[in-house]
């Protein structure tokens, strides 16, 4: 079945599911595995100039049999490009990797150095028509909202961390109240957190007969959430796009929203995440 999209502030639809390559870090084995999403049903890839796998995505994407104005691309600007022109310039380098003529969603991905010179190339890359939308990840809301004082064109998206224990519905109150979608990056908890192995999911997953995965990402749908969930392996890269004939039931949503601890793997306002993403160069 077509993937369900979401309706972005300036009209353009967005798969509500997409296949995340974060760490898949094999070239071939990237490749594959965006051939494999998009033969699976995916209809949005999410990569970014600093995971190093641009080229590898924009020849799965060319390898595979769905036509390219099917698929949502979108990749991200690091650090180091922040600024006007060397957005403008980022923008072109991250296309060519891609072996793309244009882009569905750009973002900036830290909220660091000069954002409001990359914001303006951003505007002007989406008024040229060279990129569908524009966006932010990892911005909170205090962020979001010195854009949207600031700018002519709001973002379209946000990707924040986000899943059952880390759920934020302040952020996502804000988020929709400014019509700025929000779509969750590390929505199984990246394997980490044990959160899939939790006994609470497990329980709810027993019922509908849906793996914890399916069960989690379900969940951020029926929240009206976009999400991202990276793997590369190939039974559950087919296992996570299949969540769209069951649903859950209002008291099985509120048993996962008592879930939340409130926590996340990444404080962007921590002084040592701020040093940390600062020092990550692009190869
Ligand atoms: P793998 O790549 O071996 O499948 P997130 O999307 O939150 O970043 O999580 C990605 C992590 O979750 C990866 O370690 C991935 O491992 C694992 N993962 C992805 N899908 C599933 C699944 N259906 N069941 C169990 N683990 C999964």
């Amino acid at each position: 079945m077509e993937t369900p999209t979401a309706t972005l502030n300036n009209g353009v639809q967005m798969p509500m599911l997409g296949f995340g390559v974060w760490k898949i870090d094999d070239p071939q084995w990237c490749e594959q595995c965006v051939v494999d999403a998009l033969a699976a049903g995916y209809r949005l890839i999410d990569t970014a100039a600093i995971y190093g796998n641009e080229e590898a995505v924009g020849r799965g994407i060319a390898r595979s049999e769905v036509p390219r104005e099917e698929i949502f691309v979108a990749t991200k600007l690091w650090l180091q490009d922040a600024g006007y022109d060397s957005t403008l310039r980022a923008f072109d380098v991250s296309l060519k990797k891609l072996g793309l003529d244009y882009l569905d969603l750009y973002l900036i991905h830290q909220p660091y150095r000069d954002v409001w010179g990359s914001w303006s190339a951003m505007q002007k890359l989406y008024a040229d028509g060279r990129t569908r939308a524009i966006g932010l990840s990892n911005f909170y809301p205090d962020r979001v909202e010195d854009l949207l004082l600031n700018f002519e064109v709001p973002p379209a998206v946000d990707q924040l961390e986000l899943h059952p224990y880390f759920q934020r519905p302040d952020v996502l109150a804000y988020l929709n109240s400014n019509k700025i979608a929000l779509q969750a990056w590390g929505p199984l908890g990246q394997g980490r957190v044990g959160m899939l192995k939790d006994d609470r999911l497990a329980g709810i997953a027993l019922k509908y007969h849906r793996t914890t995965a399916q069960i989690v990402l379900r969940w951020h749908y029926q929240r009206g959430v976009l999400s991202i969930p990276k793997s590369s392996n190939p039974q559950r890269i087919i296992q996570n796009y299949n969540i769209w004939d069951f649903s859950l039931s209002d008291s099985d949503m509120a048993k996962i929203a008592a879930l939340d601890r409130g926590e996340g793997k990444t404080d962007h306002r921590a002084p040592e995440t701020v040093r940390r993403l600062n020092g990550m160069t692009l190869g």
